[in-house]
């Protein structure tokens, strides 16, 4: 089984204090991943680590069988799609949808090469895939918050990529605009030959069956991981949380209430 994420005692210390503290993670080809923890918990600083932007003070790193240290990082990135909400404060004001999602061919916001007729094909195909078909042509900043999330998944995907990571790419969304992302992702996730997708959020009913397995991060450190079902019950949560959190599956997904 091909392993795409192997983190071994990693850690990573900024002013002598450990950000991430002893990450033990597997993550092998078949299995999609949700990421739950509170804010500053170290989800993003995980992520960063994934895609070579940071590198551990300690432990060894491995994505897509590649190690850290022994390969280039930026021909690694190009197998990792990464869609975060930080990247859209770098899209040009005059970009297109179609623009924005081409860019992610080259893992950079704005066109730096010319698109032939062959990206603009593949661009088209993946935004009506995500069904965002009827922006094409429009700006992206004119677009809904959820629309604009939406095109920076297909961005994420315009590499072809063995890995997507998706930094809680909910935040900020109406109800209905939520789902209707997840509605794609859960798409994404399916498909036979698609890409491991890790998926970070704080939200427990955000993490739709697909994703088998759930890690828990706590200040830096994995507090729990496993099977999705297993991880997320109302006694672990509690103990997670530490509050006393009671945890209603419906439609397969797990929704937090607050216990008196
Ligand atoms: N470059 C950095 N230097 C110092 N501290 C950092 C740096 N990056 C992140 N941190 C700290 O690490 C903690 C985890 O941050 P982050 O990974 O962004 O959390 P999350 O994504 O879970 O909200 C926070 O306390 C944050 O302030
Ligand atoms: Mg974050």
């Amino acid at each position: 089984m091909a392993t795409i994420i192997d983190m071994q005692g990693v850690s990573w210390k900024r002013q002598k204090e450990n950000i991430l503290y002893n990450v033990n993670w597997q993550v092998y080809q078949g299995e999609h991943w949700a990421v739950l923890g509170l804010n500053g918990s170290g989800k993003t600083t995980l992520l960063n680590m994934i895609n070579g932007y940071i590198w551990p003070t300690q432990g060894k790193v491995s994505v897509l069988d590649q190690s850290f240290g022994k390969t280039d990082l930026r021909e690694l990135r190009k197998s990792i799609g990464w869609v975060s909400s930080s990247l859209q404060e770098k899209v040009k004001v005059t970009d297109n949808t179609e623009d924005v999602v081409i860019s992610g061919k080259y893992a950079s916001i704005g066109l730096y090469e010319n698109p032939n007729n062959e990206d603009y094909q593949k661009a088209f195909k993946i935004m009506d895939k995500l069904g965002s078909g009827h922006l094409i042509g429009r700006a992206y900043q004119t677009c809904s918050q959820g629309e604009k999330q939406k095109i920076l998944i297909a961005r994420g995907l315009m590499g072809s990529p063995e890995l997507l990571i998706l930094d809680e790419p909910c935040n900020g969304l109406d109800f209905h605009s939520r789902e209707e992302l997840m509605s794609s992702v859960k798409q994404l996730a399916m498909q036979k030959y698609g890409p491991t997708i890790i998926y970070v959020t704080h939200h427990t009913e955000e993490i739709l069956p697909v994703f088998s397995h759930t890690l828990l991060i706590h200040q830096g450190t994995i507090f729990d991981k496993g099977e999705t079902a297993n991880i997320l019950t109302s006694e672990n949560l509690s103990r997670f949380f530490e509050m006393t959190v009671e945890i209603k599956w419906h439609k397969e997904r797990a929704w937090m209430t607050l216990q008196n």
